[in-house]
């Protein structure tokens, strides 16, 4: 969170996620390069070291994909976002070994540059069978470069957060030229098909699980709310909000959070400052609204995470009419304090 700019340590969640990762890298590695040996015992070590670091990079960029659709659909899975951006840069790095490597071995032993030769060794930009895929492969991998450098919260508070969110979506263009270095790669290397249809089956699944998170997100948006009287709409009942938590509505095209805690409840705007979680998705902890994310927190009276942090967020008026609240959809200016409504 940003006040002026503070590292934040190593945590122990940090440290048991980032051994995971490592173990299951490693892990992969042992069964990919057992498993080719068994069925391909000539194989070298330079393809071998080419294709296993390949493999598990586009592995771990569907880990990645999937990870955001799936909290969306469930809340279990929300302990893998919360350092979502080591798992991208542990990406980059295998992918670096496999592009690297790829470039040492096939542009390092002419005259020319080894960058230039990537893009001159091969100049049939125009022929589908012979298309310099390797380029495809440098320019993903420059992608998931500038995302593995900028992904500190330091780039975040530096280039603001809306900068910082749309140059972490070039991941999905990334996506689509790896999907071509692959398919492009593979007509030439006639590398094994397997990759392909695995690729294949990665790339149904992701757009299955974007489609499905993003029709529930609509879902939601799309609630009417029959029942209105003087720019108030009733939402819920009182009993549907759980202590500490909220309930998200979508109303005139604003997204509110409702808080139940002691007694009282509030309204804050469901877009966290941060990376945009869903704030009505987290819980009351130590008295703020902590989002489910990555753990920015804000006061439920006015939307300001507490001193000395300045994000803020709009806070909205409620009304409670027996067991049921009424939500006026129009904001007040980030970090007005509202009384709230005792229940
Ligand atoms: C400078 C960047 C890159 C270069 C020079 C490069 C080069 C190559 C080469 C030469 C092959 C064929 C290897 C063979 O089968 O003998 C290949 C295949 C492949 N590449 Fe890349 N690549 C680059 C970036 C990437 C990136 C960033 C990824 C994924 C994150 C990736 C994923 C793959 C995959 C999955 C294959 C097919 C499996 C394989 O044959 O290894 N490549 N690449
Ligand atoms: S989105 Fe990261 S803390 Fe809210």
């Amino acid at each position: 969170m940003s006040a002026s700019y503070k590292a934040v340590g190593w945590n122990r969640q940090k440290k048991i996620y980032d051994g995971l990762i490592f173990a299951f890298c490693v892990v992969y590695l042992l069964i990919f390069c057992g498993l080719t040996l068994v069925f391909n015992p000539e194989v070298t070590f330079e393809t071998l070291l080419i294709r296993s670091s390949s493999t598990l990079a586009v592995l771990l960029l569907h880990i990645i994909l999937s990870i955001g659709p799936l909290c969306r659909i469930n809340k279990k899975f929300l302990p893998l976002l919360y350092n979502r951006r080591h798992l991208g840069v542990t990406m980059f790095c295998v992918a670096l070994v496999h592009g690297g490597f790829g470039i040492i071995q096939f542009h390092t032993l002419g005259n020319t540059s080894p960058f230039l030769s990537l893009f001159t060794s091969n100049t049939r930009y125009g022929s589908l069978a012979d298309f310099p895929f390797q380029a495809l492969g440098f320019f993903a991998l420059l992608i998931f470069f500038l995302m593995a450098i900028t992904s500190h919260d330091f780039w975040l508070h530096n280039l603001s957060p809306r900068v910082w969110k749309t140059l972490h979506m070039f991941v999905y263009l990334a996506y689509v030229l790896i999907i071509m270095h692959v398919m492009l790669g593979v007509i030439q290397y006639e590398t094994n098909p397997v990759f392909v249809l695995i690729l294949f089956i990665g790339a149904i699944t992701l757009i299955l699980l974007h489609l499905y998170a993003g029709s529930m997100e609509v879902k939601k948006d799309n609630i009417y709310f029959g029942l209105q009287k003087k720019g108030f709409v009733k939402v819920c009942t009182i009993n549907d909000i759980e202590e500490n938590r909220a309930k998200m509505f979508c109303v005139d095209k604003e997204r509110i959070a409702v808080f139940k805690t002691e007694g009282k409840l509030f309204a804050i705007n469901n877009v966290c400052k941060h990376q945009n979680g869903p704030l009505g998705e987290g819980k009351i902890v130590d008295g703020c609204i902590t989002c489910p994310w990555h753990g920015y927190q804000y006061l439920p009276k006015n939307g300001q995470s507490p001193p000395p942090f300045k994000e803020r967020v709009s806070t909205y008026d409620l009304e409670i009419e027996g067991a049921d609240i009424w939500l006026n959809p129009v904001p007040y200016p980030e970090g007005t304090e509202r009384p709230g409504v005792i229940f």
